[in-house]
This record gives structure tokens, C-alpha cells and sequence, in this order.
């Protein structure tokens, strides 16, 4: 009888060095001692359509896609997932048992659990949330926010108009403010997230005055690099609880590895470390 062939997976990017992705999955796969490997493939944009139609004939079982490819591969796979289609963009893609390519994105699920972390959890129906921010990641996390039953949002954004387009594609009523005021909306928030890049290695930080914030508001950023950035700091100062971007990128990847692996991977503190170690 043939043995089963070796499983294959990667994350296609450009750049791709950075991502921490093939040390995340190849955690799991020493883990689970499975039969596979995840790669990085360094895909050029205007490459990543054929690179894609190759997953099937070489036999990989799906990739990850990061930047900048999220919204064109959204367009280049056969199926694609309503969530995924909600969200303008796929970041996991499964090749089919009958070769099709399915898109699909975790980004939502993978914030929410992470989000689920806070000390003594976190309940999205409670009270209003705050989004600063309007490129691809603050349309996954909006997304996840209404579906998991928030029923106000206000979304923040240096440009104003990119906000305007993203509310105007959600289906629940979403408000619009200004960058300049994003101090003055946090009276009674129960969430404030940080989708920006403001606060990452090599930029500026966040400048945002806490003050109003309720005591009980949880405080997030997808920013990871450093782990513990200026806003998160300032808001544990204060009191706040706070959840860190890691666990975003650890928790998206676990569909991912299930469908093409076999086995439900879990988001543990020896995981953490690992990836941890790699950011220095
Ligand atoms: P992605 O799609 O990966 O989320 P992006 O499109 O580069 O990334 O979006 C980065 C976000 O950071 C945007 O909301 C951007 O605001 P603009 O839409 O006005 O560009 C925000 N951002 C980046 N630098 C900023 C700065 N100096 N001040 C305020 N917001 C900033």
C-alpha cells in the first residue's frame, strides 16, 4: 500500500522573511509529530494567481497569505467563504479534495479568541467599542465585533473617507469619527483596539488620552513588535485589562493547520514563548 505523502503547507508573502508563521506551524508539527513541513514562498504580487493555480498540481494542501496578497487571492480562488467575502480579503487557503481552491479568513475568529483571554473574558455585547484604524485588519476585527453581537461601533481613522468606505460595506450601523477626536468618544466604551501601525517598532507611538475610558474597558492592539506597546502600557497604568497582538497571529493560524493537518492545534503559553523568542 502507498504510504501517505508527506503533508505540505506554507504562507505565501512579499516580502515573507519576517513572518512567523513557518515557526508557529513547525511548532505544531514537531508537536503533533505529523508527517509535514510549512514553508515561506516569497511570491511576487504579480505572481501570486499562477503561484496559487501550482498549489494543487504539487500536491501542497493550502497557505497562508499575508501581505500584500490578501485581496487578490480573495479574487483568484474558486470558493470563496462569506465571512471571507465580508471581509474584502483571504488570508488561509485550503486546496479542495477535488482540486478547487477555497479562500477563506480566521483573522475574525482569531481576534475574538484572542480577545476571549482577558483576565475574566471579555463580553462584545456589553457596551460600545472603539476602532482605530481602516486598512485590511480593522475590516476583519469590525466584522468580528457586529457578528459576535456588538451593537456599537465607532470607527476611527486618520483619513476620514476610508472609514466612510469601510462603514458604508458593513451591514450594521457603524459610526464614523474623526482622528482628531479620538480621546473625547471613550466615555462608556467597553474595547478599545489599536489597528494602526502607530505604537510598531520604528514608528511613532499611539497618542491617545485614556482619561475617559472606564476602568473596566479592555485594551488591545494587533501591533506585536514590541509585544508590549506604548498604548498597552499606558492602559495597564491606569488599570486597564490588556490583551497583546500575539495572540491574534497565534489563534488565526489554528484553522489553517487543522484543515491541512489533521489536528486542532492549541494556542499554549510554551507556543507563545517559542514564537516569542523569535522576536527578540
Ligand atoms: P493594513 O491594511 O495592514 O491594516 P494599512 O492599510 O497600512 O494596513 O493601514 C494602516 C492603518 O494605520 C491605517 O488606518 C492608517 O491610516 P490612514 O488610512 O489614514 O492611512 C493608519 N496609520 C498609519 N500611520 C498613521 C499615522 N501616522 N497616524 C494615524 N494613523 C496612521
Amino acid at each position: 500500500m502507498d504510504r501517505e505523502p508527506t503533508r505540505l503547507a506554507g504562507v505565501m508573502g512579499w516580502p515573507v522573511a519576517h513572518s512567523l508563521s513557518p515557526r508557529l506551524h513547525g511548532y505544531w508539527l514537531r508537536e503533533h509529530r505529523v508527517d509535514g513541513a510549512y514553508l515561506p514562498f516569497a511570491v511576487r504580487p504579480d505572481h501570486v494567481v499562477e503561484a496559487l493555480r501550482a498549489l494543487p498540481k504539487l500536491g501542497i494542501r493550502g497557505v497562508n497569505v499575508t501581505l500584500p496578497h490578501k485581496e487578490a487571492v480573495l479574487r483568484a480562488v474558486d470558493d470563496v467563504d462569506p465571512l471571507a467575502a465580508r471581509i474584502g480579503a483571504v488570508n488561509t487557503v485550503t486546496v479542495e479534495s477535488d482540486g478547487r481552491l477555497r479562500g477563506r479568513n480566521t483573522d475574525a475568529e482569531g481576534f475574538l479568541t484572542n480577545l476571549a483571554s482577558a483576565p475574566d473574558g471579555f463580553d462584545p455585547t456589553a457596551a460600545p467599542a472603539v476602532v482605530l484604524g481602516a486598512g485590511g485588519a480593522a475590516r476583519a476585527i469590525c466584522v468580528a465585533l457586529l457578528d459576535a453581537g456588538c451593537s456599537e461601533l465607532r470607527l476611527v481613522n486618520r483619513t476620514r473617507a476610508r472609514a466612510e468606505e469601510m462603514r458604508d460595506d458593513l451591514p450594521d450601523p457603524v459610526e464614523v469619527i474623526d482622528w482628531a477626536a479620538r480621546g473625547d468618544i471613550l466615555d462608556g466604551v467597553g474595547l478599545l483596539v489599536n489597528t494602526t501601525s502607530l505604537g510598531m517598532a520604528g514608528h511613532p507611538p499611539l497618542d491617545i488620552d485614556l482619561a475617559a475610558l472606564p476602568q473596566w474597558a479592555v485594551v488591545t492592539d494587533i501591533v506585536y513588535v514590541p509585544l508590549r506597546t506604548p498604548l498597552l502600557s499606558a492602559a495597564a497604568a491606569q488599570g486597564h485589562r490588556t490583551v497583546d497582538g500575539l495572540g491574534m497571529l497565534l489563534h488565526q493560524a489554528v484553522p489553517g493547520f487543522e484543515a491541512w493537518f489533521g489536528v486542532r492545534p492549541r494556542v499554549t503559553p510554551e507556543l507563545r514563548a517559542h514564537v516569542l523568542e523569535a522576536l527578540g
